[in-house]
């Protein structure tokens, strides 16, 4: 019997992708993808879609029935910068979503989880540069506490109640179909966008800071094979490091300027600074390499190609 999935903030920046992705490997009748609204409608239109709060268990249960879900991943998040904002409703939101899933595995009704974790697991008291798997995880905003305490979780439902559900700690994801929504990372995606409108952009991080970064289809080749991979391969339960490419925003300016001669950029950091600053710089993903043979296909300058292509295209 094929697997039939249920995808939760399906309209989000990895969301679509991801129901794009599925929906090739899966058949699109057996991916219902699922959101609070209709916001992308190319997603909405592209093949089963539900409105779904994710915060609401009965609507999650009974799609899951009605479709004999197997698999949910649960997308929907508050992210870093939008939490610091309202850190009651990302509590609300990140924690809650996340035991209706796992409850739902835990009773039954579905059979395996992917859910993202984040390095916003980690703090300033975090080893800054090739973060190691097992580490010191201080994190000083909502989201990275909603995303530590959801990892302990994991590994508790996985080990008392045999419950299947596999994570990464992605680290900022780079895309040109939709936006990211209240992240820190986001300068790196809105930098493309203003390059190529405006030749000029106004950068919310200092021109030094350097964060672990990746393009979107590294991320989704993470998640589809994390979510493949044998389940005795996999040793962490909890949620996988995962790295690609580190840079700061005088790098990726660097790399965008090979293209776009003209294009100038300012410095203006913002509150978003400190929680950059709290965060690694690089991570070690040897475990996520050894476990499930992970490996990374773009560099800084290969993803500005497709970023800029891409986007120019539009
Ligand atoms: N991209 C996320 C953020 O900046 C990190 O997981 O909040």
């Amino acid at each position: 019997m094929s697997s039939k999935l249920l995808i939760i903030g399906a309209c989000g920046q990895i969301g679509t992708e991801l129901t794009t992705k599925l929906r090739e490997i899966h058949g699109t009748d057996n991916v219902i993808a699922s959101d609070i609204n209709t916001r992308n409608l190319d997603l909405v239109n592209s093949g089963p879609f539900e409105i779904i709060d994710a915060k609401n268990f009965n609507a999650i249960k009974d799609c899951c029935i009605n479709h004999k879900i197997d698999t949910i991943y649960l997308m929907a998040a508050l992210l870093s910068a939008t939490g610091e904002k309202y850190p009651m409703e990302a509590w609300d939101l990140n924690m809650n979503s996340l035991f209706h899933v796992l409850n739902l595995a835990k009773t039954g009704v579905i059979k395996k989880i992917f859910w993202p974790s984040s390095i916003a697991v980690f703090g300033p008291t975090t080893p800054k540069t090739q973060t190691p798997q097992h580490t010191i995880c201080e994190p000083t905003t909502v989201y990275g506490i909603t995303k530590q305490v959801g990892e302990r979780w994991c590994e508790y439902y996985h080990e008392k109640y045999g419950v299947d559900v596999r994570s990464i700690r992605y680290p900022g994801i780079i895309s040109h179909k939709a936006m990211p929504g209240g992240g820190t990372t986001d300068y790196a995606v809105e930098i493309y966008h203003e390059a190529l409108k405006h030749k000029s952009y106004t950068c919310f991080l200092s021109e030094n800071t350097s964060l672990p970064m990746m393009f979107m289809d590294d991320a989704i080749k993470a998640t589809t094979e994390l979510m493949a991979a044998p389940s005795n391969h996999l040793t962490i339960r909890s949620s996988y490091n995962l790295s690609a490419i580190s840079f700061t925003p005088q790098d990726i300016y660097e790399s965008i300027k090979a293209h776009i001669p003209e294009f100038t950029i300012t410095y203006q950091p913002d509150f978003r600074q400190a929680i950059a600053d709290s965060w690694p710089s690089s991570i070690d993903d040897s475990v996520a390499r050894n476990d499930w043979n992970w490996q990374h296909d773009f560099d800084l300058d290969a993803m500005t190609h497709e970023m800029l292509t891409n986007l120019r295209n539009k």
